[in-house]
């Protein structure tokens, strides 16, 4: 039996009126990539940001459910919300690194939450990068501006910066759509490394990097988790039309 690090219950989410997710249930394991895939407008960023309360931020929306993560609703008001937002970091589909050193970059997280003693910084720079595969190409340009790296490094680093808070949630929205194919496959290897760690949600539109990266599959269509399984029953025998449209091209 697989540990359930996430546990999305009867969840529905608003936008004002707008009820961009209806009655969601999903459980999220341990240590694995899952991947969260539909049509534009289904609702997958809004369900990646139910999952760290980047949603509150939004005016008018309204959350119905619970979403326990290690067991806890991370909606009860007691929950210590950056304490969750570090534990369940998230990258984007344009890579957002701070405009100030690389070093800085990785830096920051750890001593703003006052977690790392200035001393121990250095350490927790070369071991996050080092982890995203970065340190060796980096060791000698840290001092140099974070956004003068390639797309790819940019998106490194930002990974990197959500494990020198000691993330254990990795969501990622669309994390490859602005790089090249190489660099693609690289982020990807790079993820099948991280799940041995870290629990890794991803959203594409990549049908092809699902069914790489991939242990599990979410289906969604207009808010609705329509079919949930595993990645290679999902994309051999779905048990759903819609997914099998979906899958195969043949929607819309
Ligand atoms: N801040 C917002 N205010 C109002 N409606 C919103 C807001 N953000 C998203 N929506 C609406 O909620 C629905 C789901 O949006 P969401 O961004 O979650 O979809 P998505 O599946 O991530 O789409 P895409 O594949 O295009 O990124 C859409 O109908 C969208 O227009
Ligand atoms: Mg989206």
């Amino acid at each position: 039996m697989v540990d359930q690090k996430i546990q999305i219950k009867h969840l529905d989410f608003y936008y004002g009126k707008f009820q961009a997710l209806k009655e969601v249930n999903l459980s999220i394991p341990e240590r694995e990539i899952t991947a969260i895939i539909g049509p534009s407008g289904c609702g997958k960023s809004t369900l990646l940001r139910c999952l760290n309360r980047m949603n509150d931020l939004v005016s008018g929306a309204k959350v119905e459910g619970e979403v326990l993560i290690d067991g806890e609703d991370i909606y009860q008001p007691s929950t210590d919300l950056v304490r969750l937002r570090k534990k369940v970091g998230m990258v984007f589909q344009r890579p957002n690194p701070f405009p100030i050193s690389i070093f800085d970059n990785i830096a920051y997280g750890p001593s703003i939450h006052r977690f790392a003693a200035k001393k121990e910084l250095p350490g927790i720079v070369e071991k996050s990068l080092e982890a995203v595969g970065l340190w060796d190409a980096l060791k000698g340009r840290l001092s140099e501006h974070a956004l003068a790296l390639s797309g790819e490094q940019q998106q490194r680093l930002c990974i990197a910066r959500l494990l020198a808070v000691e993330a254990d949630i990795l969501l990622m929205d669309e994390p490859c759509s602005a790089l090249d194919p190489i660099a693609t496959e690289r982020i990807e290897e790079l993820m099948r490394k991280l799940q041995k760690n870290y629990t890794i949600v991803i959203v594409t539109h990549n049908m092809q990097q699902a069914a790489r990266v991939s242990s599990r599959v979410a289906y969604f269509y207009l808010g609705e988790l329509i079919e949930f399984g595993s990645t290679q029953r999902i994309f051999t025998t779905p048990l759903r039309q819609e997914t099998e449209d979906y899958i195969t091209g043949r929607f819309g």
